[in-house]
């Protein structure tokens, strides 16, 4: 399929990449890059030989945020009716495989939340993260107040929400936004050997991993243990357990087979 504004490619024949492609607006995200963005992330969540995804931008910006020319004339009634931003950004829930984002220059707002997203953020040393809605009138849209507490504690969401303010990549990871820093050059490197190596784990289990890790935010502490010991219980059931366990048992490399 052919996208106007992202490009979608495959490393290793196992890695979905996609690069969010609007340069002149440094990836503002507007409806028609969303709606691409989610065709491809499903494309490569149906695809047998894709495990992981890897989400990145440009050297300037992952994405400067919603774009704002768009969203300038929008009136209440357009974008209720229009479910804006439920109809195309929530895509990205429904995705089962992981999807690492690999972050670069900005994400403000919209670009933030993308990333927040996204399973988890390397982020390059000149990144760049912020929610700075507050000074266009309105506030985070794409589950910004939501994520950015979780991730990073009401105290720097607040701050970052209420004051515009950007922080840049070593407070993010000290703040617990991102997982890793890694020089701007070494950015996709980094990104698509995490990707490769997931790729190669059972395919059941980074899903089953992944749905854990992500009912923690929706539920209790007894119902996420439960969820997890579940899914732990049932992974006993898989051909890749026996796999990964006698090649442990016998000194060799396991050869998982998503089964
Ligand atoms: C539309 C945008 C844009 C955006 C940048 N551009 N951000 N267009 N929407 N979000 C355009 C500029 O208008 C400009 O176009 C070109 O991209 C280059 O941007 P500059 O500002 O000239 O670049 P620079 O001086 O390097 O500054 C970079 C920047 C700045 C700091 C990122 O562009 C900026 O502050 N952008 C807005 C960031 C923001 O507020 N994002 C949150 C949006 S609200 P021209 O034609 O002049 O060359 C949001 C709501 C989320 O995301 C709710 C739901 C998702």
């Amino acid at each position: 399929m052919a996208y106007e504004f992202i490009q979608v490619r495959t490393e290793g024949g196992k890695v979905g990449v996609i690069t969010l492609n609007r340069p002149k607006q440094l990836n503002a995200l507007n409806n028609e890059l969303m709606d691409e963005l989610g065709a491809a992330m499903k494309a490569f969540d149906a695809d047998a030989a894709i495990g992981c995804m890897v989400l990145t931008g440009s050297e300037k910006a992952f994405a400067a945020g919603a774009d704002i020319g768009a969203m300038a004339s929008y009136t209440f009634a357009d974008v209720y009716k229009g479910d804006y931003i439920t109809r195309n950004w929530e895509t990205i829930r429904t995705i089962r495989k992981p999807v690492i984002a690999a972050v670069s220059g900005f994400a403000p707002g919209g670009g933030c939340e993308l990333a927040m997203m996204c399973d988890f953020i390397i982020a390059a040393d000149n990144a760049k993260f912020g929610q700075p809605e507050i000074k266009l009138g309105i506030i985070p849209g794409a589950g910004g107040t939501q994520r950015l507490p979780r991730a990073v504690g009401k105290a720097k969401a607040m701050d970052l929400a209420l004051t515009g303010r950007m922080m840049d990549a070593t407070e993010a990871e000290r703040a617990g936004l991102v997982s890793r820093i890694v020089p701007l050059d070494k950015l996709m490197d980094e990104a698509l050997g995490a990707a490769l190596m997931i790729c190669d784990y059972s395919q059941l289990a980074v899903l089953a991993a992944k749905e854990s890790i992500n009912r923690a935010f929706e539920s209790g502490l007894a119902d996420g243990v439960m969820f997890e010991r579940r899914l732990f219980h049932a992974l006993f059931a898989t051909a890749d357990q026996k796999e990964g366990m006698d090649a442990f048992v016998n000194k060799r490399k396991a050869q998982f087979k998503h089964q």
